[in-house]
C-alpha cells in the first residue's frame, strides 16, 4: 500500500502547513509587537500598557477587544472625546502590526 501512505503524508503535510500559515495569519508575534508598541505607543500609555495620566491602561485585555479598537481608530471613526490623537496614530497600522500590538498587550506587564 505504498500508495496509500503517501497519501496520508500529503494529509500530514497539509494539515501542519495549514497551522502554520493560520499562526502566521491570525495570531500575532507577540515579540514584534513589543517592539513596534516601544516605537511610540508608550509615549502616551506608559510602560507595557500600564497607563499613564489621562492615557488609558491597555494591558491585560482581549485579544478581539484591542484588535477592534485599533481598526476602529484606524478607519477614522471616534470613541472616547480624545478619539483624534489614536485616529491619527492608528491610521499608518497594518493588520500584521495590530495582531501583533494586540498579542502582545494582553500579557505585557510593567517590571522595572
Ligand atoms: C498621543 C498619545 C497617544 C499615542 C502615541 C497612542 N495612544 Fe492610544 N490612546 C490615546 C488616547 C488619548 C486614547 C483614548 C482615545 C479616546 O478618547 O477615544 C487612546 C486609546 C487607545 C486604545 C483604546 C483603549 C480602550 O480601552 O478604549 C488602544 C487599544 C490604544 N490607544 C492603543 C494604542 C497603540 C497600540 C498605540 C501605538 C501604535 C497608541 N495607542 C498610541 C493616546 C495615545
Amino acid at each position: 500500500m505504498r500508495h496509500f501512505s503517501f497519501l496520508k503524508f500529503i494529509y500530514c503535510f497539509s494539515i501542519a502547513f495549514l497551522i502554520a500559515f493560520s499562526k502566521i495569519a491570525l495570531g500575532g508575534d507577540a515579540e514584534a509587537g513589543k517592539i513596534r508598541y516601544a516605537q511610540n505607543c508608550g509615549n502616551c500609555h506608559g510602560p507595557a500598557g500600564m497607563g499613564l495620566a489621562s492615557y488609558p491602561k491597555i494591558s491585560g485585555k482581549e485579544i478581539p477587544y484591542i484588535i477592534e479598537r485599533l481598526k476602529t481608530y484606524r478607519s477614522g471613526k471616534k470613541i472616547g472625546s480624545n478619539s483624534a490623537l489614536m485616529i491619527m496614530m492608528a491610521k499608518t497600522l497594518t493588520d500584521e502590526e495590530i495582531a501583533n500590538l494586540a498579542e502582545y498587550l494582553k500579557d505585557a506587564k510593567y517590571e522595572n
